[in-house]
């Protein structure tokens, strides 16, 4: 299926080829930001002809006039210097909206699994508690997951956890000297995390506490039972944990391959570099030299083996290239985690252009999170510790609201309502701003009732179910949608550019567009049904069958793209 933007930049191509303009790329029609000046514009007659030294203007007309018939199009005209501007047809938005209401799907038709793509994300490491890195992994991956799935693609989601290192060496000697067991069967993870910073004091004044671990470290790749079982444990009650958060916020995962699953390919794969002239030997270490393939790493090689013989983080991926490669053949494979480690992606991406790995890769870093006062939450403020407990807080704040505004639900509902909208909150003011930028955690704002927030447009559908419901119960149902009032159409429009948005978020890695689609479309249903009245003895029936086949298909959008971004679509609250 091909979006309205698609739709039309086709056409353009096809005028501008029977004008005798071949070969040149196309600039794809976008959405006007006014009504006024047409629905959809393009810009690529006023290009094409600066390009070509002609009139801009003459070459629009020329392109208009070369426009081959289409049913959505009723008008194209010039506009400025040379753009050109699409009116849609009424008849043609309602038939579009209409089909694909009667089809149960506002998407587009799912093309079947043809592509496959490897989202890694979320990827914490075991025995520490998630920081906040992890959770903006975790919310934006999960929606990227969710976008490429909506689109069809065959997506592995692989939450690629540290849970292999030299850090369990220490954590061993820790557990062995200082363990508290009533604190591990309270707390594993926290207790753990005391170990280990206890480990990192005690070790100042007592080096031989690093030599101890990393004896115990080597016996846990040995394969020392005991070492291996203390491991496992710290890793399944880490599990335990990340679950019970992936859970609550709706997060999955279709593997689970840590750093430890790679373990043996390591040094068989350096091995193999070596003697392929990829890595090279530096002063007993193994370096990749990357300024052949990444002129701006020429003096930043990547380390794959230290002298010591022990491999790294990047030796780790490389090996993790290879098993996606040979595992699921990927079209493309996308990292999600903070910009902190762009260099180490670069650098990674670049050693396997020069092993003649050739798919997409594509890291998706995002920015800080910082609190209303400008701070970056460290362990210290509080905010990183405990994910568990930002959420506790994000729920009670909303379960005040919801006791105020719906206090005629029952308490399970209202329970039920305050956990959807907190969860969805703190997801959801993460997702709707530019994953590059550094995110302000404001929670009095996330769960405001105006603005691009997740209560709003939770509000929204709820809002349209009670108007579809009242329907139901006055005996209205919907019918054939005409377009008449501005706002009908300007609805019907909104509606149908969701496969648009959920494209266009897709393709720039960036969920925050279609949270923009959302709040807006939930803008449009909010003037549309100030405006046009649905239900009442006063209204045409065929108007009230119009109006409800519409705000069905409001619902049904909504519902779409907020299960992409992460929130529960409630009928009521
Ligand atoms: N565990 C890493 C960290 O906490 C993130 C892993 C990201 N994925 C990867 N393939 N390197 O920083």
């Amino acid at each position: 299926m091909r979006t309205i933007a698609e739709e039309l930049t086709l056409l353009v191509s096809q005028a501008a080829e029977t004008m005798g303009h071949v070969g040149f790329s196309v600039d794809a029609c976008v959405p006007t930001a006014s009504a006024q000046h047409g629905d959809y514009q393009s810009n690529f007659a006023f290009r094409l002809g600066k390009h070509l030294k002609m009139n801009p203007r003459a070459m629009a007309q020329a392109m208009v006039d070369a426009l081959p018939p289409h049913p959505a199009v009723v008008g194209a005209e010039v506009a400025g210097p040379g753009f050109i501007n699409f009116r849609l047809s009424e008849a043609w938005l309602a038939q579009n909206v209409g089909e694909r209401l009667a089809a149960d799907r506002m998407g587009p038709p799912a093309p079947g699994a043809e592509k496959t793509v490897v989202i890694d994300y979320s990827s914490p490491n075991v025995a520490k508690r998630m920081h906040v890195g992890h959770l903006r992994s975790t919310i934006i991956g999960g929606a990227l997951h969710q976008l490429h799935r909506f689109l069809g693609w065959n997506v592995v989601a692989d939450n690629h956890i540290g849970d292999w290192g030299t850090q369990f060496g220490k954590l061993i000697v820790a557990w062995h000297e200082w363990r508290d067991e009533a604190a591990y069967a309270e707390d594993a993870i926290a207790e753990l995390q005391r170990l280990y910073v206890l480990f990192g004091e005690k070790a100042k004044a007592q080096p031989d506490l690093e030599d101890r671990a990393r004896a115990e470290t080597a016996r846990l790749q040995s394969g020392d039972p005991e070492n291996v079982r203390l491991w496992t444990q710290f890793v399944e009650v880490s599990l335990v944990e990340f679950d019970a958060l992936y859970q609550r916020m709706g997060i999955k995962f279709d593997v689970i391959l840590g750093e430890s699953f790679y373990r043996d390919d390591l040094k068989p794969l350096v091995d193999r570099m070596l003697a392929d002239g990829i890595a090279v030997d530096s002063d007993g270490a193994v370096i990749v030299p990357l300024g052949d393939v990444e002129p701006q790493f020429a003096e930043q090689p990547l380390l794959v083996r230290k002298s010591d013989g022990a491999a790294l983080y990047g030796t780790t991926d490389l090996a993790t290239v290879y098993y996606r490669q040979k595992t699921w053949a990927p079209d493309k494979v996308v990292y999600v985690t903070d910009m902190r480690q762009r260099d180490h992606f670069r650098q990674v991406f670049a050693a396997c252009r020069k092993m003649g790995i050739e798919h997409n890769f594509v890291h998706v870093y995002f920015g800080m999170l910082r609190l209303p006062d400008g701070a970056v939450p460290s362990s210290r403020s509080g905010l990183a510790l405990n994910l568990k407990e930002v959420l506790d807080i994000a729920v009670a704040h909303a379960r005040k609201v919801v006791d105020e505004k719906s206090g005629h639900l029952s308490d399970i509902e209202r329970a039920e309502i305050a956990e959807a909208v907190g969860v969805g909150a703190i997801r959801y003011a993460d997702l709707s701003q530019n994953p590059q930028t550094d995110i302000v955690f404001d929670l009095a704002k996330m769960l405001s009732l105006d603005g691009n927030t997740a209560p709003y447009l939770m509000y929204a559908h709820a809002r349209c179910k009670s108007i579809l419901r009242k329907a139901a119960d006055e005996g209205a149902s919907s019918g054939p949608m005409v377009l008449e009032h501005p706002l009908e159409r300007e609805l019907a429009l909104a509606v149908a550019r969701l496969p648009e948005a959920v494209l266009d978020a897709a393709n720039s890695y960036r969920p925050n567009l279609l949270c923009e689609y959302l709040f807006g479309l939930a803008n449009t249903f909010a003037r549309f049904y100030g405006a046009c009245r649905v239900l009442g003895a006063d209204v045409e029936p065929n108007t009230t069958a119009s109006r409800l086949a519409l705000t069905a298909a409001t619902a049904m959008a909504l519902r779409e793209g907020m299960g992409i971004v992460g929130l529960r679509a409630l009928d009521r609250m």
